[in-house]
C-alpha cells in the first residue's frame, strides 16, 4: 500500500520531467499503449469517459479520440497544469475537463461515465479494491474499464529484461532527467508491491466487473486489463 501524501508530493515534484521519462522508459511505445487502452475502453464512440490518475493527460487525449467529453482526474495539480499547453495545442481543451480529485473518492454520482481508463496509476493507489469499486460505481452498466500498468513479467526473458531495465537502469534515467533519485526508486518498488496480472483480474471481478481479461505487452512487463461494469 502506498502513502497517498507521499505519492502526491512525489508526482508534484516530478511533473516537469514526467512525460520525457515515460517516453524514454517505454522506448517510445507509451503513446501506442495509451491508444490501445483507449480503444479497449471504448470500442465504439461514446459520450463521456473518465481518465483517472490522468497526470499530464496523455491517456485522456487518446480517450478523446473515442469520447466526446473526457474527465481527466488527478490529485496532483502540477501534473494537471503541466499537461494544459499540450492539450490546448491539440485543440482538446474544450473536450477534456481537468479535475483535481482522488480516485479513492471519485467526486461524481453513480453511473456517470460510459467508459473509464487508468494508465500507470492503479498501482499507486493506497487501496486498489476501493479504487476499482469507485470505477464500478461511477460507470454506467455495460461501461468498460481499461487499466494500463507495469507488471512483473512471468516469463524468464521478460524477468531478466525487467531486472536490468526497471530495477537498475530506470531509476538512473529518472534521476538524470529529474534530479530526484528517490522518486524513481519508487517506480520499481511500486511494481514489486503490485498485484500480479491474475491477481489484478481477480480483484476486478471481486469489484463487480464482468468479462475480465488482460493482454500482455513488452515481454510481459506491461499489461492492459479490462472488464465490463455489470
Ligand atoms: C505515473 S502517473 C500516470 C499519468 C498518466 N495516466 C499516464 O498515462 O502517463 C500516475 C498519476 O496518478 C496520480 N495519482 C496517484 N494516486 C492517485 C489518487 N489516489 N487519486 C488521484 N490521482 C492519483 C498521480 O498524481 C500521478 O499523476
Amino acid at each position: 500500500m502506498s502513502d497517498p501524501r507521499r505519492v502526491q508530493r512525489m508526482f508534484d515534484g516530478i511533473a516537469r520531467r514526467y512525460d520525457a521519462f515515460n517516453t524514454v522508459a517505454s522506448l517510445g511505445r507509451d503513446e501506442s499503449w495509451r491508444r490501445l487502452t483507449a480503444s479497449i475502453a471504448a470500442p465504439q464512440r461514446v459520450v463521456c469517459g473518465l481518465d483517472a490518475a490522468a497526470g499530464t493527460g496523455k491517456l485522456s487525449a487518446a480517450l478523446a479520440a473515442r469520447a466526446e467529453h473526457v474527465v481527466a482526474l488527478d490529485f496532483s495539480a502540477p501534473m494537471l497544469v503541466r499537461g494544459g499547453p499540450d492539450l490546448a495545442a491539440r485543440g482538446l481543451s474544450e473536450r477534456i475537463h481537468r479535475v483535481q480529485g482522488d480516485v479513492l473518492a471519485l467526486p461524481f454520482p453513480d453511473e456517470t461515465f460510459d467508459c473509464a481508463t487508468i494508465g500507470f496509476g492503479l498501482r499507486n493507489l493506497a487501496d486498489i479494491p476501493l479504487g476499482l469499486r469507485e470505477f464500478r460505481r461511477t460507470l454506467k452498466p455495460g461501461g468498460r474499464l481499461a487499466v494500463l500498468d507495469i507488471v512483473r513479467p512471468r516469463n524468464a526473458v521478460g524477468r531478466a529484461a525487467y531486472g536490468v531495465g526497471f530495477r537498475r537502469l530506470m531509476p538512473l534515467v529518472g534521476w538524470a532527467l529529474s534530479g530526484d533519485r528517490s522518486a524513481y526508486q519508487y517506480l520499481p518498488d511500486s511494481v514489486e508491491r503490485h498485484l500480479d496480472p491474475d491477481e489484478l483480474a481477480e480483484a476486478m471481478t471481486q469489484a463487480g466487473f464482468a468479462k475480465v481479461s488482460y493482454r500482455s505487452l513488452m515481454l510481459g512487463s506491461i499489461a492492459i486489463h479490462w472488464g465490463v461494469a455489470g
